[in-house]
């Protein structure tokens, strides 16, 4: 696994396979890896001949008073899992190889609409944080795919807005959620949880199969289903930011032209925030309309 830290030696690497005719995949991470980040890797050796892998804690996406000085940092560790995952190139930039400039000056992409909803409204500036790196790391690597989990399912939607929007020459592929056994969605932040905490976190993910399981049966009162969802959430010990039913293509409320619909939520437990999501399609023949009779 060839590793660097600068943008110059790392592109020249990346020419060298361009032209001995090589496709290249990319996975962006911000360290701490898990499953789920290794089954994005798994999934880039799938698409392509060269899978290159990014660390990096992007400051510009960490609100005032959120965890960036605590984010856990693990890098031996993480090599170790990129190297058994057969990675090829490890991209580890400091903050100064990738804004030279300083971040308050740094230009900005910004996806209107989509990155202001749901996570964007409890973590203003967040997603375009997100983009501005993103698109960065895409001009560094020039990747002809980049792969992302689903976990962060308004990230990725947010991404491959992005690249239509900008028509940036890149494939973006989604991941499904990797889980613990007891459906907790695997995260960075669950380090975090304390034991108890950590007991109850799964009940995030038990209720969004709940809420799912009601909608398929037939039940279309949404706003009861997301305020009893809620005071379930709160009632445990939850501090919900959001608990949401959305059409999954445009995380807009569910309209009758909706085929996708995504369950979407925010929690903190403690100080940890948790977000998780599941999807239900829609099948128009039954499901839909069999809501929409009512
Ligand atoms: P990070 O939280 O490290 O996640 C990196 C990638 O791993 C993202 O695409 C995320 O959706 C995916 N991922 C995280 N947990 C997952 C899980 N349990 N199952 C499947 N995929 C999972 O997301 C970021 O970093 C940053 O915002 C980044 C895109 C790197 C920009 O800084």
């Amino acid at each position: 696994m060839q590793t660097y830290s600068t943008n110059t030696p790392l592109q020249a690497a990346l020419a060298d396979a361009r032209k001995a005719g090589q496709t290249i995949a990319f996975v962006p991470t911000m360290g701490n890896l898990h499953e789920g980040h290794i089954d994005l890797v798994h999934k880039a050796h799938t698409l392509c001949d060269v899978v290159v892998v990014s660390i990096f804690v992007n400051p510009l996406q960490f609100g005032k008073g959120e965890d960036l000085s605590t984010y856990p940092r693990t890098l031996p560790a993480d090599k170790a899992k990129l190297f058994e995952a057969g990675v090829d190139i490890l991209y580890t930039p400091e903050v100064e190889e990738i804004y030279p400039e300083g971040m308050a000056v740094q230009t900005r992409v910004r996806v209107p609409e989509l990155s202001e909803t749901l996570c964007g409204s409890s973590r203003p500036g967040h997603f375009d944080g997100v983009t501005t790196v993103v698109s960065k790391l895409f001009n560094i690597v020039q990747p002809n795919a980049a792969v992302f989990g689903e976990k962060d399912f308004q990230q990725l939607s947010i991404i491959q807005k992005m690249v239509r929007d900008l028509c940036m020459p890149i494939t973006i592929v989604g991941t499904p959620t990797a889980r613990d056994e007891d459906g907790l969605a695997k995260s960075s932040r669950n380090c975090f949880l304390s034991a108890g905490q950590r007991d109850l976190a799964p009940l995030i993910h038990q209720t969004l199969v709940s809420t799912r399981e009601a909608i398929a049966c037939g039940f279309d009162n949404f706003l009861q289903l997301e305020s009893h969802a809620r005071m379930q959430l709160l009632q445990a010990g939850f501090d919900p930011d959001y608990y949401a039913i959305r059409d999954a293509r445009t995380l807009r409320a569910v309209t009758q032209d909706t085929e996708e619909i995504a369950i979407l939520v925010a929690a903190r437990l403690g100080s940890t925030r948790l977000i998780d999501n599941v999807r239900l399609t829609l099948n128009p023949a039954e499901d839909w309309g069999m809501l929409a009779a009512h």
